[in-house]
């Protein structure tokens, strides 16, 4: 019989993981501030000044979130050299689920044929790619599994009043993904990670109807509950004060200081919370990559989005150190640092 572990024994040390390949998807239709300004009553120039949006991607009525999802998916696995049927799971951020259940993991899986991967879902709002990259990377770090897939998407169009202007100018669809596998000899991968959350101030961002509070109903309907509503103002001052801490957080566990870091990927909210978060690490804005004036906000999507645009320009290369810092509904926050290792 195995003596149980002595309780002064030190776990067995982790071994790194790192994001192995990425992908990205965006549906075809650009909708411009100029069409939005057909819609409702806005204009080009004060979407531009209060937001750095001028288009953003939004999906076909037949297009749904796990379709978004699955090219993103089958990017992120061809880039990471891994078929379908090795990957051990696959998380899905989202808050525009296809259906409220099963998850929207599940669907992907079986569209892509990841037969031997257990799903979950992950509702974590514009925070849940680093949420899911964590939580994965866990389980990669134990053994748990051997590899996972963790996917960003969303169809916000899905879900926005398209009446009403402090809202349906912000956001966009799409979807991001990321393999993670342990880090090969002597790399390390991601360097540190910090996760919050603070469920008190949960309706300056929420959509009121839909669940087991208030099930759909023609009067949720009618009232128009179903869709996303937002204390924009209140939720911009705590994006940047939460982000900026998560991000010091961050790079303190890892050891480094923001003048380390190469490039960060900020959640693609704001240009503006984009610009203080900048101001209050100290960090240049060209060190930013930025793409919300082409996609606005993505949500869930949007980190993954960025990371696979700028591996795929050219601009993250082998070694670089990054900063990716998320803020959502919940609300919800994160940071983390790693080392990039470019897919060979
Ligand atoms: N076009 C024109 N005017 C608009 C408008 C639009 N699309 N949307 C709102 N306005 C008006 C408001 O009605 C308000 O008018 P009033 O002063 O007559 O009442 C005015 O613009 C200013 O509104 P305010 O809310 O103070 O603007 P703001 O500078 O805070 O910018 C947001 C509004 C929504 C762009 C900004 O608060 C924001 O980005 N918040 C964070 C959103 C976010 O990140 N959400 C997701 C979190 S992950």
């Amino acid at each position: 019989m195995s003596s149980p572990p002595h309780p002064s024994r030190p776990p067995p040390p982790a071994r790194p993981v790192a994001i192995a390949g990425c992908g990205a998807h965006v549906p075809a239709r650009v909708l411009t501030n100029r069409d939005l300004e057909r819609m409702v009553e806005t204009s080009h120039e004060w979407i531009v000044e209060r937001t750095g949006m001028r288009e953003r991607r939004i999906a076909a009525d037949h297009e749904a979130t796990s379709d978004l999802a699955l090219e993103a998916a089958r990017k992120a696995l061809q880039s990471a050299r891994l078929a379908p049927a090795d990957v051990g799971m696959i998380a899905v951020a989202t808050i525009t689920p296809d259906h409220p259940f099963p998850n929207t993991a599940c669907l992907v899986q079986s569209r892509l044929g990841a037969r031997h991967a257990f799903c979950v879902g992950l509702e974590a709002a514009c925070s849940g790619f680093l949420y899911g990259l964590e939580m994965a990377r866990r389980l990669v770090e134990t053994g748990a599994v051997p590899n996972a897939l963790v996917i960003g998407a969303e169809k916000m169009s899905a879900i926005l009043d398209w009446k009403d202007r402090s809202t349906c100018v912000l956001f966009g669809d799409g979807a991001g993904a990321a393999v993670l596998k342990p880090a090969p000899a002597g790399r390390r991968g991601i360097l540190s990670t910090v996760l919050g959350s603070d469920g008190s101030l949960a309706d300056l961002l929420y959509l009121p109807a839909g669940g087991s509070r208030r099930p759909a109903s023609a009067a949720t309907v009618a009232a128009g509950e179903h869709y996303l509503r937002m204390r924009g103002r209140e939720v911009f001052r705590h994006a940047v004060t939460h982000m900026a801490q998560a991000a010091r957080t961050a790079l303190h566990r890892a050891g480094l200081g923001i003048q380390d870091i190469r490039w960060v990927i900020p959640h693609q909210a704001n240009l503006r919370i984009i610009a203080a978060i900048g101001e209050r690490l100290g960090c240049p804005a060209d060190r930013f990559i930025i793409n919300v004036e082409r996609y606005g906000n993505t949500s869930a999507a949007s980190i993954g989005l960025a990371l696979d645009e700028a591996v795929r320009d050219g601009r993250i290369r082998d070694g670089d150190l990054v900063l990716m810092v998320a803020f959502g509904a919940g609300f919800t926050w994160g940071a983390s640092v790693l080392e990039w290792i470019q897919p060979t």
